[in-house]
């Protein structure tokens, strides 16, 4: 009676334990892209924020970091579909770098503009859903309100990005592509490493 019942206890575990790793794993790197991007399309909405709250709820820091990552990787590329800038190039933590020491020229404006501005929504996505995933377990040595203030600069990043494709001012373009990628390296100092 007793090995019965351990053994359907254990059955139970084992299902438990397996479903939840699946669901984790769905929602985890495509599943976190899916939500990203349809969030960022909805940066210019009053609920915005709220929105992205409640997605927070369902989504984990790493997997919305990983959408940083190479398109071939799993992360978002830069516009559509693959080609508008070499494979290496190919996703935000990628190009950041590129366009802050480059910026944008006015004859690839016409090209990579629109790409540019898309990519700057979902940055700004992220943050504003980073907000609610703080790794607690790094509270004895870095504060929340660090956290939050990293985050932000990483959203005023993202907003002046946005604004400076937006109104093709080529100078704000790499200003702010600067910004947010310092907003990436001290966060990732402060809490990565
Ligand atoms: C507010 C803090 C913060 C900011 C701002 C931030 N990151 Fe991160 N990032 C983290 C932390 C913490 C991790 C480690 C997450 C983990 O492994 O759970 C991470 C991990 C990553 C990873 C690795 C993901 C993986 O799959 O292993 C990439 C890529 C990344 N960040 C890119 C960026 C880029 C690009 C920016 C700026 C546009 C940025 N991050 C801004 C905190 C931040």
């Amino acid at each position: 009676m007793k090995m019965r019942n351990l053994m359907v206890g254990g059955m139970v575990l084992a299902f438990a334990l397996g479903t939840s790793g699946v669901a984790v794993a769905i929602q985890g790197k495509k599943g976190a892209l899916e939500a990203l991007d349809k969030l960022a399309k909805k940066t210019k909405d009053a609920s915005f924020a709220e929105d992205c709250k409640k997605a927070a709820g369902s989504l984990e820091l790493d997997p919305v970091m990983h959408s940083f990552k190479p398109r071939a990787r799993g992360g978002f590329g830069l516009g559509g579909k693959a080609g508008l800038v070499p494979a290496n190039q190919d996703g935000i933590e990628a190009f950041l770098p590129t366009l802050s020491k480059k910026g944008l020229a006015p004859a690839d404006a016409g090209k990579l503009g629109d790409p540019i501005l898309e990519m700057a929504n979902r940055v700004l996505a992220i943050a504003e859903v980073s907000d609610h995933l703080w790794p607690e377990s790094k509270e004895s040595a870095k504060s929340k309100k660090k956290w939050l203030e990293l985050n932000q600069m990483m959203k005023d990043g993202a907003k002046d990005l946005a604004e400076a494709v937006s109104s093709k001012n080529y100078a704000g373009v790499k200003k702010a592509a600067a910004k947010l990628n310092t907003s990436c390296s001290e966060c990732h100092s402060s809490f990565r490493d």
